[in-house]
């Protein structure tokens, strides 16, 4: 009978043992498993959309298009997320605004540098774009970068353009730093600069559209660029994720399709 009480009593603790393991297993179950699909309802992407092809506000809309823009939708579909919401920022505003939470991704043509990664997280590249720079049509003596020396350049704050800008200050050349593009190229109109150092795609886009009355593009690019999609380092699941979705839509033609929407030809393989 003793032996009997004692055997009881053992079982009755292993058990309680056991439901009160179960119990809390379970309560960490459902805290693990909650803010999954929450994740998916929306994703937060930040932009500076003065820099057309790839990101620009649509015409009679309040909504942004370009290459980069219709990307990072088909992206967000493609992770899965029920939402996508564009937000408009100053474009050196982005990558802080990634490290503080406030938004989840940003894509605006960023050219994936040494100096950013230490900050961020890039995608796997997704666009060859490269520096060069335009002259008003009547500047006559500029035939190469060098020639830029004592000119006045204007450029798009905390760009790569806006850097190489840079080495030309001690060579007596004048930098006036704008918050946008679109700003930058203005300069040049209203005859406040000379030139304008960007990025080849969008100086392209721009003499096509209006630009080629009073600019004109001079000399060889100056460099060579891959454009990223940025993320917080907090965040390596998420950069993970939007490899995958890249990797995907390449493989299923919609990076081909849109690649050729905005440029009119087939990406270089
Ligand atoms: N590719 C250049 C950079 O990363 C310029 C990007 C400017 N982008 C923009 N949306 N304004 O610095």
């Amino acid at each position: 009978m003793k032996k009997l009480t004692v055997l009881l009593s053992v079982l009755v603790l292993a058990m309680g043992i056991l439901a009160a393991g179960c119990g809390g297993g379970d309560k960490g179950d459902k805290k693990a498993a909650a803010p999954a699909p929450a994740a998916k309802e929306e994703l937060i992407v930040g932009t500076e959309p003065s820099f057309a092809p790839f990101e620009f506000p649509e015409k009679d809309s309040k909504e942004f298009t370009g290459f980069d823009m219709d990307l990072i939708r088909a992206i967000a579909k493609e992770m899965g997320y029920k939402k996508c919401t564009i937000k408009n920022m100053g474009f050196d505003a982005l990558i802080p605004a990634i490290n503080t939470g406030n938004l989840d991704v940003a894509i605006a043509g960023f050219t994936i540098t040494e100096e950013r990664k230490q900050q961020v997280i890039f995608s796997q590249p997704y666009y060859k774009s490269g520096l060069a720079f335009v002259v008003r049509k009547d500047v006559n003596d500029v035939k190469s970068f060098e020639d830029l020396k004592g000119k006045t350049v204007a450029v798009q704050l905390g760009t790569t353009g806006a850097l190489y800008g840079e080495k030309l200050k001690e060579k007596g050349t004048t930098l006036k730093t704008f918050n946008t593009s679109d700003l930058a190229c203005m300069e040049l109109k209203n005859k406040g600069a000379d030139a304008v150092i960007s990025d080849l795609p969008v100086l392209q886009y721009f003499l096509k559209n209006g630009g080629s009355e009073y600019a004109k593009l001079v000399g060889n690019p100056l460099t060579a660029e891959d454009y990223g999609i940025v993320i917080s380092k907090k965040k390596p699941e998420l950069a993970k994720d939007v490899d995958k979705a890249l990797d995907a839509l390449r493989k299923n033609g919609t990076y081909d399709k849109l690649y050729e929407k905005w440029f009119g030809k087939k990406p270089e393989k």
